[in-house]
Parts: structure tokens; sequence; C-alpha cells
């Protein structure tokens, strides 16, 4: 009989690529998006793990909106927190394995070298505070748990989420024709989905538990990462920098969150491909994506 893995949120940037990489992995996979599995919903949750009785299950769910999360942080906190917790109740029961994702933003920012799994968070804002407790309950509840923070997530997915990505978002911005101001004072590890997704699925295949990171490998900063889209894309809008003091957002970020990968790489894990290369892969991708539906990107 085949292995068997659940993974919510399967619609999202990171869940399309989780399923797609378990299926090639020669995983049975229970495919969930919200319509079918709302993760704040614990005796539904209880119940479909007991009725799917997974040996693995992956929560790619989230609520990612960093600056709306300051007016509303309770619905951060059910579906960061909260519902991580029923996840980790209900995996307890059928006795299956939970793999969790989380952020770079549990950080400060106050850093001088890539965060590595051992240094403290301080979250600055609502969600990031719903990410840490979302990680604490996870390992509360659970000893066989693994839980990976990651860093400014893009994958084809993204083409046609509601969320999207900042690749997709300085597309449409370079469509516009007005000038694009980024900023150049915060640094992050922007990540590519599908190797996010094939290095946390070796993790689980070396038996890992615990905290790892897997940011995109190089600390950049988002100035620096918006003119290598338009490199690799091949256009050349007018991009200016700018800085948190012009650029003010509700919520407060860290300036610099990039993660370290080096736990991942100790533990014999491949180093995550050059970013260049990511977004030339992410180029070649989203041709294939472009104009498809969820349904095309889930199978
Ligand atoms: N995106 C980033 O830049 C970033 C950075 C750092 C860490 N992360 C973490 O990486 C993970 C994957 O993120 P992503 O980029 O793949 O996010 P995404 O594309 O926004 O996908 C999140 C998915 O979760 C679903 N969801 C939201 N609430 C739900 C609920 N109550 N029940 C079931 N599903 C629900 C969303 O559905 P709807 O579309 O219906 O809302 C969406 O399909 C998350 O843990 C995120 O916090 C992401």
């Amino acid at each position: 009989m085949s292995r068997r893995a659940v993974v919510f949120g399967a619609v999202g940037q990171l869940g399309v690529e989780l399923v797609r990489e378990l299926r090639r992995r020669g995983w049975s996979v229970g495919a969930w998006d919200r319509s079918q599995a709302d993760i704040t919903d614990a005796a539904a949750i209880e119940r479909a793990l007991a009725e799917f009785d997974p040996q693995l299950v992956l929560n790619a769910a989230a609520y990612n909106q960093v600056d709306v999360a300051e007016k509303e942080p309770q619905a951060a906190y059910a579906v960061n927190a909260l519902a991580v917790r029923n996840l980790a109740v209900a995996c307890r029961q059928v006795d299956a394995r939970l793999v969790h994702f989380s952020t770079d933003y549990v950080f400060d920012g106050t850093a001088r070298h890539p965060y590595a799994e051992d240094d403290h968070p301080h979250p600055l804002g609502a969600y990031a505070v719903s990410k840490l407790a979302g990680e604490l309950y996870a390992r509360a509840y659970l000893d066989r748990v693994l839980v990976v923070r990651t860093s400014g997530v893009f994958g084809p997915g993204g083409v046609s989420t509601a969320r999207g990505n900042f690749v997709e978002l300085m597309l449409r911005l370079a469509g516009s024709g007005r000038p694009i101001r980024v900023v150049e004072d915060h640094v992050a590890s922007p990540t590519f989905a599908p190797a996010l997704a094939a290095r946390t699925i070796d993790l689980i295949d070396r038996d890992q538990n615990g905290l790892f990171h897997i940011g995109g490998g190089i600390p950049i900063s988002w100035f620096q990462f918006a003119k290598m889209i338009f490199e690799v894309a091949g256009l050349d809008p007018m991009l200016l920098a700018t800085n948190e003091r012009e650029y003010r957002t509700t919520a407060r970020r860290p300036r610099y969150s990039a993660l370290s990968n080096a736990k991942m790489e100790r533990v014999g894990i491949a180093p995550m491909p050059p970013l260049k290369q990511a977004l030339e892969q992410y180029f070649a991708l989203r041709k294939q994506v472009s104009g498809a539906g969820k349904e095309d990107l889930r199978s």
C-alpha cells in the first residue's frame, strides 16, 4: 500500500509544489484546499484526518496578509496559531507526522548575519506573533514535527492565487508604465517554492524533526531582487530605490530577515539553487501555467 499524505492549503504557492513533489515520489496525496478543509474547523479536521488516516500531514495553509493582520489580529491568530493547534491535536490522534511552515518575520531584523535556527525570535507585529505561536503549538503537542521557516516565497502557483507573490507584483507594476519604487534597506532571502518543497520532502525522507530554515540561499534587498526580476524577464521599467522612511507600511517588518540554510545543508540536503537560476525556472514554468486554472496547477 502506498504511503498517504495530506496537504492543507493545497492550492497555495507552496501547497501545489508539495502535492506535485510528493506524488512524484510515490505518495498518495489528499490535496485539500480551504473549500475542502478549513483548518480553523477543529472537528472537521479531526474527522477528515481520522478518515484519510495519513502518515504525514503538511500544513501549507496560512493567513499571509501582514498589513491587514494589524487590523484583524484575531483572524491571523485563528489560522496561523489556533488552527495549527487543531492540526497538531488531530495528528496526535492518528499518529501522523506534522510538517508546518513558518516565517523569517519571527525575527526583529537586528542581526548582522543570516538567521540560524538558534537565534532568538522577536516578532514585530500581529502576523509575526501569530506565526511564532503556530510554531509553538506544533511543537507543544508533537515530538515528530518538522517546522520549516522560509522567506519571500515565489512559485508559479502565485500566477493564479489571490495573494500572488513579489515577482507577479513587479510584473503588474511594470505593465502599468509608471515608475516603480522598491525598498533597498530591507533584506530577505526570496525562496523558490518548487525548491522549497523538494528540500522539505528531502528532510522528511531523512527523518528529520525540529526546526529548520529553508530560505533562498542569499541575502538580497527587495530593490536588488526587483532588478534581477526585470533582468531575467527582459523588461526595463523605471525602477527607483526607496527606503523604510519614505515607504511606510501598516505593519512593522524586520529590516534584515535573511535565513541561513547551514543546518539543512549539514544534514546532507542539497543547497538551494542560485536565485537567478530559480527566477529563470520561474519564468519558464510561468509560461506553462499562465492562463491555467487552479485545477491545472494541482494536477
Ligand atoms: N508567501 C510568502 O512570502 C511567505 C514568506 C514567509 C513564510 N511563508 C509561509 O509559507 C507558507 C506557504 O505560503 P504561500 O506563499 O504558499 O501562501 P499562499 O500562496 O498565500 O497560500 C496559502 C493558502 O492557504 C489557504 N488558507 C488560508 N486560510 C485557510 C484556512 N483557514 N483553511 C485552509 N486553507 C486556508 C489559502 O486559501 P485562500 O486563497 O482561500 O485564502 C491559500 O490557498 C505559509 O506558512 C506562509 O506563512 C510565506
